[in-house]
């Protein structure tokens, strides 16, 4: 049946809003780290292989490119992310020893149902998706499956179907480090307590919304905007960016912050917003040097920092923090404000915001 609004404005709101519950009914029954988790053939796939192969696409490519940071600091297992509509068409070298991973809200995307085909015709047979549809293709066509508990996401622009996605991929992280004998039992206690703690850390963002919508009044008056991050934040700047291109149509585009002396930074003038993702990790001295940059130029800095960061507002330059720093989770927990700053930007310019121009919830044609 209809899914209803209740006090919220759009679907989109309130899938934001949704985001502790879907965490936690993604995370639920998880009290260990265990390949069956993934499928009864998890365990001996994941021993036979030597890499990962992500295929996506939006929203979805972006939680992939994440988890290839986790998998390789933490797995030790190499990983590749590729947009599925370039992959299916590329002649590519394929990897028998592989573990493909596709990606997909719905479960039925061409392209990505199509790089998936095109992967096992090319003799990759160890196969596993993450998806919110239990009934979907994807499913069906994957050896192995791990399903989110999003619900059902009715606003174009993907919230909860993306932090669900990513859950699951530090999930799957966790479990290839276990399997490569890389998880002690101390580190996987650890982060269980920091996932089981990941509903209650994104309500605490979800209320810094006041300070967003503050932000999103001056955002809805400009025609671009900048989002830069580093590392693991770097697909987190990206998604921001398309979350703010997609409903507001503001021109967007996210940059690793070591890149803005190799072209972006010829845009910086005072019109233009710089949004940052500047969690408290090892790349935040190097950020701020980068920042430094930005301000020099006279471009206006709207920084997402952690509780813990020594980054204070001034002039051009404005301060959002989140609680303290979240570790190897915080994309998790610097997405939501990303999310919100697009929704609220989007409300301010009078769009269409469950249902932005020319874009679709699902592409099932090419
Ligand atoms: C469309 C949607 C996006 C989504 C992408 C991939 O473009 O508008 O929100 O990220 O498709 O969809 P999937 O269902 O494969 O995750």
């Amino acid at each position: 049946g209809a899914v209803e609004l209740g006090p919220y404005r759009h679907y989109m709101q309130k899938e934001i809003f949704e985001q502790p519950r879907a965490i936690a009914d993604t995370l639920e029954g998880i009290s260990a780290i265990t390949p069956d988790i993934f499928g009864d053939q998890a365990f001996k796939i994941f021993k036979q292989i030597d890499s990962v192969l992500i295929l996506a696409c939006g929203t979805s490519y972006y939680s992939g490119l994440t988890a290839k940071y986790w998998i390789e600091a933490i797995a030790g297992v190499r990983c590749d992310v590729e947009i599925a509509s370039e992959y299916r068409y590329r002649d590519s070298v394929p990897n028998p020893h592989a573990l493909v991973v596709t990606i997909s809200q719905s479960g039925e995307t061409a392209d990505t149902l199509a790089a998936l085909r095109h992967a096992q015709s090319q003799g990759m047979q160890h196969t596993l998706t993450i998806c919110n549809s239990a009934t979907s293709a994807m499913v069906r066509e994957c050896a192995l499956a791990y399903i989110t508990r999003a619900g059902v996401e009715v606003g174009v622009a993907s919230t909860k179907a993306f932090s669900t996605q990513l859950a699951a991929l530090f999930l799957l992280t966790l479990t290839l480090a276990q399997v490569k004998d890389r998880l002690s039992d101390k580190d996987e206690a650890a982060y269980l307590k920091q996932m089981r703690h990941l509903p209650v850390a994104i309500t605490a963002v979800l209320a810094l919304e006041p300070q967003i919508i503050a932000w999103a009044e001056a955002f809805a008056r400009k025609e671009n905007a900048l989002f830069l991050g580093r590392g693991l934040h770097y697909p987190i700047a990206l998604e921001g960016a398309l979350k703010l291109k997609e409903i507001s149509y503001i021109h967007a585009e996210a940059y690793p912050a070591g890149e803005l002396k190799h072209g972006p930074l010829a845009l910086v003038t005072e019109e233009m917003p710089v949004v940052t993702v500047a969690p408290n990790d090892s790349m935040i001295e190097k950020l701020k040097s980068n920042m430094q940059e930005v301000r020099a130029r006279g471009g206006e800095l709207y920084v997402f920092a952690d509780g813990d960061s020594r980054i204070t507002s001034g002039e051009g330059l404005h301060v959002i923090r989140l609680p303290e720093h979240y570790g190897a989770l915080s994309p998790i927990l610097h997405v939501v404000p990303l999310q919100l700053l697009a929704y609220h930007t989007a409300l301010a310019r009078g769009t269409d915001v469950d249902k932005p121009r020319n874009l679709a919830k699902s592409v099932t044609v090419e």
